[in-house]
């Protein structure tokens, strides 16, 4: 096993392998993050120290750090237990403002903030993060760059779930519990990741699902999520409740999530101007009959009270599908399903495919983990639409399972936002890319070229 020392230089920084000593030299700014992942008070007390003594030896604003942790501190500390993110300052003060809490940290002003305390007892999604093994290490830097960049109530809006959060807890755990079948000695030296779907050309089959509100974690807001998406070869799903227009988004694939609102035409005038903006397919979100409740911190509605009429129609049925289709002359896929009868009845219906998915754990909590609804849908759905699927995916591996239990493809919700508030654009292609290399990598060791090749006899049925 390669020391942990040595994983270090070859730390990922905005998604490209850096060299830590040529990073210390060219960044104004370098910010550690300090990943606790389970360690005892003790371990964490002595990272701790180790990381205030170098900030004090080498000054700030450059903190020298992982290099000069104690090699048997870091040897001591299993592998998996401590992960280390490293996020080039000029880069996140590049893309966020200069004023605000918690904004344009570090290079411009040469204003050092201390390392983050990661540690927060009272904030359960933040330690399951934390302690769920295999979060891929940029999902997991980029989390706590944007933890420490966005003001307290955004974080906790995008962060939580719905009641006790049962859901938003289970979701990457369901992933991780999948086992596979590897094939050997194919000549597995050259992968393809690419796929069409529904008529357009991806380079991967991760995309970014609907997330409302994204110029709450930078000004830019979906037109940078939309610009980043396009550069990985990954589309964006823009939200009903994004904090851009339509006519907005740049140039690329994108496709448009419509609710169902209690003003019917609203809801279709809405869908028809995204048609005209370039959308090429519509996602229907059938999980938001009315809004889940969230207690605590997550509860916090940045969005504001919606207008009556723009409010989610309790009474919409599946002829909803159908009035969408006709507006749009659109594909639609239906995202909230959980079962197998409810695919069948959207495809009934006329949706063009489905989208597994327990909305992230916002609404019914204890809700199915999409992990273990996809089987069902899969084999209700065979094979005649596509199967797309969302909740907890954080590393290839994940992705990987995902796809051999059948998706089609997977969307990414929160990673995204976190990759936006720490660094833009850059940050969101570079987040998707670093999911598509992992994929690409875990289907090679799996025996799979081609997303074709990457079939449900890789998942170990128990
Ligand atoms: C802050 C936030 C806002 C969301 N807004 C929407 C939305 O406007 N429309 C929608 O269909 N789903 C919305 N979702 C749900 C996501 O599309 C997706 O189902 C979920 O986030 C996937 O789980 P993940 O965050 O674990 O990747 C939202 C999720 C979050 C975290």
């Amino acid at each position: 096993m390669q020391h942990p020392s040595q994983r270090l230089h070859e730390r990922e920084v905005d998604g490209q392998p850096r060299d830590l000593p040529e990073l210390v030299r060219t960044q104004p700014a370098v910010r550690v993050v300090v990943h606790q992942l389970g360690l005892t008070r003790h371990e964490v007390a002595q990272v701790d120290a180790q990381l205030r003594r170098l900030s004090d030896r080498e000054g700030v604003p450059k903190l020298r750090s992982d290099l000069d942790l104690d090699p048997e501190l870091l040897a001591k500390l299993a592998d998996d237990r401590l992960q280390i993110g490293l996020t080039g300052l000029d880069l996140a003060a590049r893309e966020l403002p200069e004023t605000g809490q918690g904004r344009g940290l570090g290079a411009a002003g040469g204003q050092h903030r201390p390392v983050p305390d990661q540690r927060r007892p009272d904030d359960p999604h933040q330690l399951h993060e934390r302690q769920t093994r295999g979060v891929h290490p940029l999902l997991s830097s980029q989390l706590a760059a944007a933890q420490s960049l966005l003001p307290d109530d955004v974080f906790h809006y995008y962060a939580g779930g719905a009641g006790e959060q049962v859901s938003l807890h289970e979701a990457t755990g369901a992933w991780s519990a999948v086992r596979l079948r590897p094939r050997v000695l194919r000549d597995v030296s050259r992968i393809d990741t690419s796929l069409e779907l529904l008529g357009t050309r991806l380079a991967t089959p991760v995309l970014v699902g609907p997330t409302a509100a994204h110029g709450l974690a930078t000004p830019a807001g979906e037109v940078a999520t939309a610009s980043g998406a396009a550069a990985a070869g990954s589309l964006l799903v823009l939200s009903t409740r994004a904090s851009c227009e339509v006519e907005d988004v740049p140039a690329g694939p994108w496709w448009f999530q419509a609710y169902v609102m209690r003003d019917r035409e609203q809801t279709l005038s809405l869908a028809r101007r995204a048609v005209s903006a370039g959308a090429s397919a519509i996602i229907l979100t059938g999980d938001v009959p009315y809004l889940g409740r969230r207690h605590g911190k997550s509860r916090l509605d940045l969005l504001g009270p919606a207008a009556p009429e723009t409010q989610q129609d309790a009474t919409a049925g599946l002829e909803a599908i159908g009035e969408l289709i006709e507006a749009t002359g659109l594909p639609v896929l239906v995202k909230g399903i959980l079962r197998g009868d409810a695919a069948v009845a959207c495809l009934d219906a006329g949706a063009a495919g489905v989208v597994v998915s327990n909305h992230g754990g916002r609404q019914l909590d204890r809700a199915l983990a999409s992990a273990h609804a996809l089987p069902e849908v899969v084999a209700a759905v065979g094979g005649q639409a596509p199967v797309l699927v969302d909740g907890g995916l954080r590393s290839g591996l994940d992705v990987l399972c995902a796809l051999a239990l059948g998706a089609d493809a997977v969307l990414l919700g929160r990673p995204v936002l976190w990759a936006l508030a720490a660094g833009g654009a850059d940050a969101v292609e570079s987040c998707l890319r670093a999911m598509t290399e992992d994929l690409s990598h875990v289907m090679g060791l799996a025996g799979a070229r081609s997303l074709d090749e990457v079939t449900r006899d890789l998942v170990h049925a128990p």
